[in-house]
């Protein structure tokens, strides 16, 4: 089970992300970032989250610690975003909490220092969970102390929105081409050759364990099961999705990493300053 719990502060609303997670002090003199149960594309996202986030820790990839996050609406009366205020209230109850990691950077400023062997890896976990939310648009990932961080597996996991279509989505090829870790030289072979057999029934039995059962639907050991089932048949099925990642991996990312300087500017602000100018 996740560390529980009880949030003490409201600090403020975090806008980068588009589900509006709220930065929350709590009774154990932690701050979270916090995932709100009623937040746009409903629990599961929470569910995605807890999922692949102890699955990568298994795997020893880096993500934050995770907890729930026992939430009053009493918290929100201090927030003057009506939007927010109703987030908070209609979450009033168990949310999910990210260890907040105070002065990570963004991905960007960083790039250049993950190594194949993580990228590979990292390439390969998204692969096995379907993660369309790891693009050089919106990496979700972050540098703290030197090291990545993987965040934001909401979006991971699609099969579970609806179920009767997640038997065609076990071979499906993992579209990799927008990837973000595409420009790092990811070696996806020793990647496999490394995390493929430690993803046993065992293993994904213990991940899904620390999903709280309010999160799943009625029969919450069956649909354990089911998600289990699931992540062990995209296992097994590598045939399909592993060789065609390999070739995207050894094609790379074609430059496209980088935005070309000027290229979201408009129009009328002219051509872009001479290289060296920072502008603000
Ligand atoms: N644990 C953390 N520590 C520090 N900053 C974080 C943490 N988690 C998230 N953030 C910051 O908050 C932003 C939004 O978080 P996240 O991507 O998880 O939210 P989201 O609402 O799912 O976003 P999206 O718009 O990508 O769907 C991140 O881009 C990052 O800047
Ligand atoms: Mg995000």
């Amino acid at each position: 089970m996740l560390p529980a719990v009880t949030a003490t502060r409201y600090v403020t609303p975090l806008r980068e992300g588009g589900s509006l997670p709220g930065l929350m002090e709590a009774d154990d003199l932690g701050t979270y970032v916090v995932k709100w149960r009623a937040a746009g594309q409903g629990v599961k996202v929470l569910v995605a989250e807890v999922v692949c986030a102890e699955l990568a820790r298994a795997l020893d990839l880096p993500v934050p610690a995770l907890v729930t996050v026992d939430v009053v609406p009493e918290l929100g009366v201090g927030e003057p975003d009506v939007e927010v205020q109703e987030l908070l209230q209609r979450s009033a109850g168990r949310n999910l909490g990210l260890d907040y990691l105070p002065g990570a950077l963004d991905f960007e400023a960083g790039a250049d220092g993950v190594d194949p062997q993580l990228a590979g890896r990292v390439l390969w976990f998204d692969a096995l969970i379907g993660n369309v939310d790891r693009s050089w648009r919106n990496p979700n990932m972050l540098f703290w102390h030197g090291r990545l961080q993987l965040i934001d597996h909401g979006a991971a996991l699609t099969f579970h929105h609806h179920w009767p279509g997640a038997e065609a989505a076990v071979a499906r090829p993992y579209d990799a081409s927008a990837h973000a870790l595409l420009e790092c030289e990811p070696d996806v072979p020793a990647a496999d050759a490394a995390l493929a057999s430690r993803v046993t029934r065992s293993l994904l039995e213990n991940v899904l364990a620390q999903v709280p059962d309010e999160w799943l639907e009625d029969d919450d050991d069956a649909v354990r099961t089911r998600y289990v089932d699931q992540l062990l048949a995209r296992l097994a099925a590598r045939d399909a999705w592993l060789p065609p990642l390999v070739a995207a991996a050894e094609a790379g990312g074609g430059g496209r990493r980088r935005a070309p300087r000027g290229e979201n500017r408009p129009a009328w602000l002219g051509p872009p300053p001479p290289e060296g100018m920072t502008q603000r």
